[in-house]
């Protein structure tokens, strides 16, 4: 199964897209994570994305679409993958398009997480995840059960993003709408696009997913 998670920042991609890797046993795929890792780790990509993404602003294209096309080739994959974060802009849905044809993989679902701008700035405000697994927590909408332990490996260190304050948040949206939004008509008009309700409980719309992708197979 191969899908795409599409929706503007906050909106859960990451949050769904970990849950749909445990419950289907794919990879999930975030542009975002590969990025922030090559950031932390000072490579070459690393220190071109470092100000962009601070800015709000989209790292170019073909960046992202080598990093990308190297990434699908690991054997984690073979059972598919969740694409979280891309494609982002019209020639990266291109990209996409012509390096699945290379491969004779068809998209089974592109799935649109549809959340209010104004919710996304809380939720982005709030969020948290464990320096150890990785975990995603926020403040108010999915606390730790214990203030200050992980609930998933016990670790007791959390980091919050460079780009999670309010400036880069409007920028991160603006961008979104004008470079992000423009490809959902092309997935519209190749019947695999699936608008679920992002505004809902974390629960509600992981079983919202569920539902399109028993319906799709
Ligand atoms: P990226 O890392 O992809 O960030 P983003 O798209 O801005 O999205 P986020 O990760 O902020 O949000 P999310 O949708 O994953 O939400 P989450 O599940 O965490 O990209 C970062 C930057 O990298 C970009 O700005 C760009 O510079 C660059 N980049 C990445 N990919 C690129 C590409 N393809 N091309 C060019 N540049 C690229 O949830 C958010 C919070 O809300 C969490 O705290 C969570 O617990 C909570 N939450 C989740 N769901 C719910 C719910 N239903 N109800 C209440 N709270 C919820
Ligand atoms: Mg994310
Ligand atoms: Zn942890």
């Amino acid at each position: 199964m191969n899908l795409i998670l599409l929706g503007p920042p906050g909106a859960g991609k990451g949050t769904q897209a970990k849950r749909l890797q445990d419950r289907y046993g794919i990879a999930q795929i975030s542009t975002g994570d590969m990025l922030r890792a090559e950031v932390a780790a000072g490579t070459p990509v690393g220190r071109e994305a470092k100000a962009v993404m601070e800015a709000g602003q989209l790292v170019s294209d073909d960046i992202i679409v080598r990093m990308l096309a190297s990434r699908v080739e690991q054997p984690d994959c073979a059972k598919g993958f969740i694409l979280d974060g891309f494609p982002r802009t019209v020639p990266q849905a291109q990209a996409l398009d012509t390096m699945l044809a290379a491969k004779a993989l068809k998209l089974s679902a592109v799935i649109e997480l549809k959340v209010d701008d104004s919710a996304l700035v809380d939720r982005i405000a709030g969020r948290f995840t464990c320096g150890s697994c990785g975990e995603g927590y926020h403040d108010s909408f999915k606390p730790t059960a214990k203030a200050g332990v992980c609930d998933a490996c016990g670790g007791t260190t959390f980091t919050r993003r460079a780009d999670d304050n309010r400036e880069t948040v409007s920028a991160r949206l603006d961008a979104y709408h004008r470079q992000t939004a423009p490809i959902l008509p092309h997935y519209a008009a190749l019947g695999v696009l699936h608008t679920v309700d992002g505004m809902a409980d974390i629960d509600v719309v992981s079983a919202q997913i569920d539902s399109v992708l028993a319906r799709v197979g």
